[in-house]
């Protein structure tokens, strides 16, 4: 192992230990779980955040994409986060998710994981849904096949296996149809739904692996002003259920479903607060108006 490898290992075993301190000392000395398989039921939720980053830094040939990010979100919280274009908010989604690994710094999720171990698949796996921009959903399967769908974890064997949901997941798959407001098309097949009803089915299919945080990247882009209005409602009913991180550029929809509004700039967070506060925030302005 090369000095370099070694230190990174330090750095990550010290700052695992030092959230699981936290996570100790703020649950009255409750121990942290460590070195068992990662399962969603075992997130430690005892300190207070879901997700936790602390000073990331991410180079791409030199230019400083992440550059000092430190941010946490609560269970339950709905996050939204703003900035101008080339901000880094992409970047930070493919950070927490293990796209993209860090130069440095610490992610963690919950009080004791901490994703920079991970690989992207296990992150998915620990309950982490990311939604792309674009809707990825199988256009030639209906609906309800694509729900289903979202169950099996060996997806290259669709659809020659057969597969046949218990009374739980067809529970489930009742409770996220109804949720994404495709009941009525669910024998539809995808490729003939709207640009909107495939992002909410693409939402639909993450909400069925029951994820404990989505990250939701320009979830409105494109959509009718009515299918906006209805997937702001559609995060408002996800909020305390999941936590959620939604990046988006679209003002008015940030109004409805925000609570605490952060906004990013050169790879670091450049202000929070209500989406009020930060509009009125000098350096705010600046970065919007001055680009
Ligand atoms: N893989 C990469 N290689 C080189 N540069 C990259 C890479 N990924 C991102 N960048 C650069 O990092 C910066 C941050 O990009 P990012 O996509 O995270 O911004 P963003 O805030 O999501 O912007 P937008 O609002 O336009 O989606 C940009 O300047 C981008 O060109
Ligand atoms: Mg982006």
């Amino acid at each position: 192992m090369t000095p370099d490898l070694m230190d990174e290992g330090a750095r990550r075993v010290a700052a695992h230990h030092t959230l699981a301190n936290l996570a100790d000392t703020e649950s009255g000395g409750r121990q942290a779980s460590t070195g068992r398989a990662v399962r969603t039921g075992d997130l430690d939720l005892t300190h207070g955040r879901i997700l936790y980053l602390e000073d990331v830094h991410v180079s791409f040939d030199g230019f400083k994409a992440i550059n000092g990010l430190s941010l946490d979100i609560a269970p339950g919280e709905l996050r939204c986060i703003i900035g101008p274009n080339g901000a880094g908010k992409t970047t930070m989604m493919d950070i927490i998710t293990g796209k993209t690994r860090p130069d440095s710094g610490t992610v963690f999720f919950g009080g004791t994981i901490d994703l920079l171990r991970y690989r992207e698949a296990q992150i998915a796996e620990m309950g982490i849904g990311r939604k792309f921009q674009k809707p990825t959903v199988f256009e030639q399967l209906t609906v309800y096949e694509n729900l289903e769908l979202a169950l099996k974890t060996d997806k290259r064997v669709w659809p020659s296996m057969h597969f046949t949901l218990d009374s739980a997941q067809g529970d489930r798959l009742a409770e996220v149809l109804h949720t994404i407001h495709l009941a009525d098309s669910v024998n539809r097949q995808s490729g003939y739904l709207s640009h909107g009803q495939k992002q909410w089915l693409e939402i639909g299919m993450l909400l069925m692996q029951e994820p404990q945080l989505l990250l939701l990247d320009e979830p409105v882009a494109g959509m009718t002003d009515e299918e906006t209005a209805r997937t702001a409602e559609l995060f408002l009913t996800l909020k305390g259920k999941h936590s959620l991180m939604v990046v988006e550029h679209d003002m008015s929809f940030i109004r409805t479903i925000s609570d605490i509004v952060t906004v990013l700039c050169d790879g670091s967070v450049l202000a929070q607060g209500t989406l009020d506060e930060v509009q009125a925030d000098e350096r705010v302005i600046e970065v919007y108006l001055g680009r």
